[in-house]
């Protein structure tokens, strides 16, 4: 059994169903041991295929999913996670998140963090955790009963949104933060200074990126369907950048957030 969230995962949004089982499969046969999907993406079942057909043992995999943000009630929780339970269809899923912050806080954290305990008594996860929370948020979560058990706070990160305070505020706090949209949204793969230290290491620029991140101790999603890309973002664990590397992209940040749908919290 895995025990701790492992640091470099497959995502899955915007992933179509019908390409899901493959992307996932191929992804375990490079070596990849995490895989994130949510509810919201509507292809939890075939993430749960591409984990069976794997041939890779269950315990060696680690599964996130996510509960949409109408359903953290207690009631509503519990029947969400049944739900993909059945759908992933891999055993005990390994980790649920809060996907996003109940909207003015309609819902209160300790009622969810209540369910995910009762989930995971009832056997449906090992672990929980939150997705974009901010710090105040956060801290009010792990003050709740059951917060200190959050792995993870998911929040998007990229050079071009290095969301520093919040990433500071979350380590600090003893969270992992987990980023997703690292590539912003396709920004880094065509940016002079991550081109740059690219060359220079004979690297690519999504390695770059990804190297970047992980420097930060920050864990990567990158999402792809394709054999060879998901190749050499999982080879971009190898890639030690240098302090002056890491320093050029730290200036790359202009706070530019991709995610931010209505219901998002004030950031
Ligand atoms: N918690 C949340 O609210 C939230 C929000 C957004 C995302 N997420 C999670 O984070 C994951 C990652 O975010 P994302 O999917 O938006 O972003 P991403 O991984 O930055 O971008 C995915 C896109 O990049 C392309 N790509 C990946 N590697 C590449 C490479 N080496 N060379 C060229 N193109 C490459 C993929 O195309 P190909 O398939 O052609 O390679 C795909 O179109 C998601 O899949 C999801 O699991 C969570």
């Amino acid at each position: 059994m895995i025990e701790t969230i492992p640091s470099f995962g497959l995502g899955t949004f915007r992933v179509d169903a019908a390409k899901t089982t493959e992307a996932v499969r191929s992804a375990l046969q490079i070596g990849f041991r995490h895989i994130d999907t949510a509810q919201f993406y509507n292809n939890e079942a075939a993430v749960g295929a591409g984990v069976r057909e794997s041939g890779i043992p269950r315990e060696d995999v680690w599964v996130t999913t996510k509960v949409w943000w109408d359903r953290l009630q207690q009631d509503k929780l519990i029947a969400s996670l049944k739900d993909s339970h059945e759908k992933l269809d891999i055993g005990t899923i390994d980790l649920a998140l809060v996907h996003w912050p109940s909207p003015e806080g309609a819902v209160p954290i300790a009622e969810t963090l209540g369910a995910f305990q009762e989930a995971q008594k009832l056997g449906l996860i090992r672990h929980y955790g939150v997705s974009n929370f901010t710090a105040p948020l956060l801290e009010q979560a792990l003050e709740a009963p059951g917060g200190k058990e959050i792995v993870t706070n998911q929040i998007e990160v990229s050079p071009f949104l290095a969301n520093r305070a919040l990433v500071e505020a979350t380590q600090r706090l003893g969270v992992k933060v987990t980023a997703y949209m690292p590539l912003g949204e396709g920004r880094a793969h065509n940016d002079m200074t991550i081109k740059a230290i690219a060359k220079k290491h004979g690297a690519t620029p999504a390695q770059v990126t990804f190297a970047w991140l992980l420097a930060h101790d920050i864990v990567v999603l990158s999402a792809s369907t394709n054999p060879e890309h998901q190749q050499i973002n999982w080879d971009a664990q190898k890639l030690q950048l240098d302090a002056d590397d890491i320093a050029k992209i730290d200036k790359l940040d202009e706070g530019k957030r991709n995610a931010n749908p209505s219901f998002a919290p004030k950031w």
